[in-house]
C-alpha cells in the first residue's frame, strides 16, 4: 500500500437508523426539491454537467474495486459545487420578494451572506446575474485572493474579526438592521435559504445518476463537511431513494481542527467545535453544525471521521501530479478532503475493517472545488512534508514500481 497512514479519528454513528422511513426528513432535503432546483439551474447560461471521472489508479493503490469522482472545478465560472447552492438561493429569494404585494426593483435589493469564500462567491455571482446588490462578510482567515474573486463579481466585502461562525452571526444582525435578504448556507434554526442551498447541491446527484445510467450503485460515499449542508444533501437524497442495509455506507470527513460533526456524533447531539478552527481546508473551517443538516446526517451517516491538514496537502500534491497513474486533476484544499479521508481510511486497518472497505468496494467521492484560490493552492503544492511520515511523490513512484 503506497498510501500514508496519518493519525485519523473515526466513529460509527450510534444515531444511524437503518431502514427508518425518510418521510419526516423531506422537509430538509428531498428529491422533489432537488429536481425543482435542477429544473432552474439546468436552464442557466453556460450550464453543463460536470464530469464524473474514473480513478482506476487511485482505486488500485487503495485496494478498492473502483473510485468515481464528480469533478466540480469547472462548475460555471465559480470553480466549485457551491455555485449550485448560493446562486440558486439568491434566485429563489428574489422570486419570493417579487411575489410580495409591494415588490421592490431589483436594483434596490441587497443580498448578503457570511462565507469562508466559496459560498460568498456563489452568492455574489448569483446577485450579479440577477442585477441586485450583494454584501459578503468574510472572517480574518479568508484569503485576499478569495476576497478579490468576490469583489470581481461586483460584491462589497466586509471583513470581521473572529471565525466563520462569528461572521454568520454578524451577517444576520446586519441583514436585519439594513433590510438585506440574508442567504446563509447554515442556520441555527429552521430557515428557508439554507434549504434552497441544499436543494441546489442535489443537482450533482441528479447528474451522477444520469452519468451512471442505467445503474448507480456505489458501496461507499465519502463526503467532506464544513457545516454539513453538502453532506446532508447527498446523504438525504441517497437515503430517500434507499435506506435499506444495502444502501451505500456514508462517511463524512472533516479536518481535525474543525470537527463539529465528528464531535456531535461522539456526543450524540450537535456540539460546537471550539478554537480558531485554523485548518488549511479553508472551506471546512466551521465550528457549528447546520441545524438543518444535522437531522439528516444523524439518521443517515454511518461514520464520521477527521483527517489532519498534512493528509489533505499530501493528497492534493499526489492527485495534482497524477501520481497514481490517473490523469492529473487540479484540486483545491477543501475539494480534496473527501478523497483524502478515503485514502486515510483505506490505509488504517481498523477503519478499513469497520467501514468494510475492500477489493469489491465501489466508491463515490466529490472533488468539490478546483484551485479557486490559486495562490494558496500553489503554496500548499510546494509544502515540504519531509519528516512527517508522508512518502515523497518520487518514493510513491518507487513503491508502485516494486
Ligand atoms: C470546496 C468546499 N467543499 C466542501 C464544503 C463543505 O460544505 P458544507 O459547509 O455545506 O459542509 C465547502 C464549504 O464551503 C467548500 O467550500
Amino acid at each position: 500500500m503506497s498510501i500514508p497512514r496519518p493519525e485519523i479519528h473515526f466513529v460509527s454513528n450510534s444515531l444511524r437508523m437503518k431502514d427508518a422511513p425518510y418521510g419526516a426528513l423531506k422537509r430538509y432535503i428531498s428529491r422533489a426539491a432537488a429536481e425543482e432546483a435542477f429544473g432552474e439551474i439546468s436552464g442557466w447560461n453556460d450550464y453543463r454537467p460536470t464530469p464524473l471521472l474514473d480513478l482506476p489508479g487511485l482505486a488500485a493503490a487503495c485496494g478498492l474495486s473502483s473510485i468515481r469522482c464528480k469533478y466540480e472545478g469547472d462548475r460555471f465560472s465559480v470553480g466549485s459545487f457551491k455555485a449550485l447552492g448560493g446562486a440558486y438561493a439568491v434566485s429563489r429569494a428574489l422570486h419570493a420578494e417579487a411575489a410580495l404585494p409591494v415588490s421592490r426593483p431589483l436594483s434596490s435589493i441587497t443580498v448578503a451572506t457570511a462565507s469562508d469564500g466559496n459560498h460568498g462567491l456563489s452568492v455574489a455571482w448569483g446577485a450579479r446575474q440577477a442585477g441586485c446588490r450583494c454584501v459578503v462578510l468574510l472572517h480574518a482567515g479568508v484569503s485576499t485572493t478569495r476576497q478579490q474573486l468576490i469583489e470581481a463579481q461586483g460584491a462589497e466585502v466586509m471583513r470581521i474579526d473572529g471565525t466563520y461562525d462569528d461572521s454568520t452571526q454578524t451577517a444576520a444582525q446586519l441583514a436585519k438592521q439594513n433590510g438585506w435578504l440574508l442567504i446563509p448556507d447554515t442556520a441555527p434554526q429552521m430557515d428557508v435559504a439554507p434549504l434552497w442551498v441544499m436543494a441546489g447541491y442535489g443537482t450533482m446527484i441528479i447528474e451522477i445518476e444520469e452519468q451512471c445510467h442505467p445503474t448507480f450503485e456505489p458501496t461507499h460515499v465519502f463526503i467532506q463537511a464544513g457545516c454539513g449542508g453538502l453532506a446532508a444533501s447527498i446523504c438525504g437524497l441517497l437515503r430517500e431513494k434507499d435506506n435499506s442495509p444495502v444502501s451505500p455506507i456514508f462517511v463524512v470527513t472533516e479536518p481535525d481542527k474543525a470537527d463539529c460533526l465528528y464531535k456531535s456524533a461522539v456526543a450524540g447531539r450537535p456540539v460546537v467545535a471550539e478554537g480558531d478552527l485554523d485548518t488549511i481546508m479553508s472551506g471546512l473551517s466551521v465550528g457549528e453544525v447546520s441545524t438543518l443538516a444535522w437531522p439528516v446526517l444523524a439518521q443517515g451517516t454511518d461514520f464520521f471521521m477527521t483527517i489532519p491538514d498534512e493528509m489533505a496537502i499530501w493528497s492534493m500534491q499526489a492527485i495534482t501530479a497524477g501520481a497514481f497513474g490517473d490523469p492529473p486533476m487540479e484540486i483545491g484544499d477543501s475539494g480534496v478532503a473527501g478523497m483524502a479521508g478515503l485514502m486515510a481510511a483505506c490505509a488504517d486497518p481498523a477503519a478499513r475493517e469497520a467501514m468494510k472497505l475492500g477489493p469489491d468496494s465501489r466508491i463515490l467521492v466529490i472533488a468539490t472545488e478546483g484551485p479557486v484560490d490559486r495562490k494558496s493552492v500553489e503554496a500548499l503544492l510546494a509544502r515540504d512534508l519531509t519528516g512527517k511520515g508522508y512518502p515523497t511523490l518520487a518514493e510513491l513512484g518507487d513503491i508502485d514500481a516494486r
